[in-house]
């Protein structure tokens, strides 16, 4: 388990950097629990412990402040007394350090890039947690194997969300639901075929038509930053089987209509489908010839 303190209003789950984390222990060889501290800030709020504890009165997207004196050529030993000397018995894992990611830049640079607000933190995440392993860029060599961690931890990161993490994610998704009308949470975690999650939940209104459902919320995030190619959503909801809403069916199927559908509720239930059985007879209005 790592420690996330949430000080920018913008949230992915928990999750999302826990399974990271996880790929960059064990891109590492790192066999022993591990713990550290990640911070979610703005541009201010990094501007701030920059020019505090490095003396750079300026914005920048990622710091990390290692406990431990880590380099490639030293490496993590469980053994030594620095190793030691930051054991987090509450935890029971070693305490690597603190993490700080700047989230308005962060949305700026996946913008830039291209990719997903999710894909731009989990890279960013990925690099600060080799700097706490001790990684560097200062010369081409430090660079090219930090490069190679982090291409490692990565591939692992988006080839390895598995359902349990998917549906976990769709789970956390959940808490973010605005529902003063129904008081009915759902929570959405759509996998692309690039590994990067979206995340939804539902968003009521005072004009009761106007709600827009989990599921839609995330594929509609998606396709705005540019990703149409899905692979499975999960859905989560507290006391009933969320299944998707025929309007949801509609939207999910013009995209991706052999979706695999994961629904869970009561924080346990898990039943599975496949969108055209949920959908058969989808409506288009064009064939696949015409599209080209
Ligand atoms: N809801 C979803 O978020 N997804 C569905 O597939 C069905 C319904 C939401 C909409 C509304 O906020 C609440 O559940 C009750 O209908």
């Amino acid at each position: 388990m790592i420690e996330i303190i949430r000080e920018a209003g913008i949230h992915l789950p928990d999750a999302v950097f826990e399974s990271a984390a996880e790929a960059c222990f064990q891109s590492y060889g790192l066999k022993k629990p591990a713990t550290l501290c990640l911070t979610l800030t703005d541009d201010a709020g990094i501007r701030e412990k920059n020019r505090d504890f490095r003396d750079k009165d300026e914005v920048t997207d990622v710091l990390s402040f290692p406990s431990l004196n880590l380099s490639p050529q030293n490496t993590f030993d469980e053994n030594s007394p620095a190793s030691l000397s930051v054991w987090d018995a509450e935890q029971k894992a070693f305490y690597l350090g603190d993490i700080l990611i700047n989230v308005d830049r962060a949305r700026e640079q996946a913008e830039t890039y291209g990719h997903s607000f999710f894909r731009e933190m989990t890279y960013l995440f990925v690099h600060g947690v080799f700097h706490l392993l001790g990684y560097d860029h200062m010369n081409k060599e430090d660079q090219l194997s930090m490069r190679q961690q982090e291409e490692n931890a990565l591939n692992k990161a988006f080839t390895s969300v598995s359902d349990e993490e998917l549906l976990a994610i769709a789970r956390e998704a959940r808490s973010f639901a605005y529902v003063p009308y129904s008081r009915y949470r759902v929570g959405a975690a759509l996998l692309a075929k690039d590994g990067s999650v979206y995340t939804g939940c539902n968003i009521e209104n005072a004009s009761f038509g106007l709600t827009n459902c989990a599921e839609r919320t995330a594929v509609f995030k998606a396709v705005s930053d540019g990703n149409q190619e899905f692979e499975a959503i999960a859905i989560a909801a507290d006391k009933t089987a969320p299944w998707p809403c025929g309007a949801c069916r509609q939207v999910m199927s013009e995209f991706a209509p052999e979706l695999r559908v994961l629904v869970t509720w009561d924080d346990g239930k898990v039943l599975e489908s496949r969108l055209d059985q949920l959908l058969p007879h989808s409506f288009l209005t064009f064939t696949e010839d015409q599209n080209g």
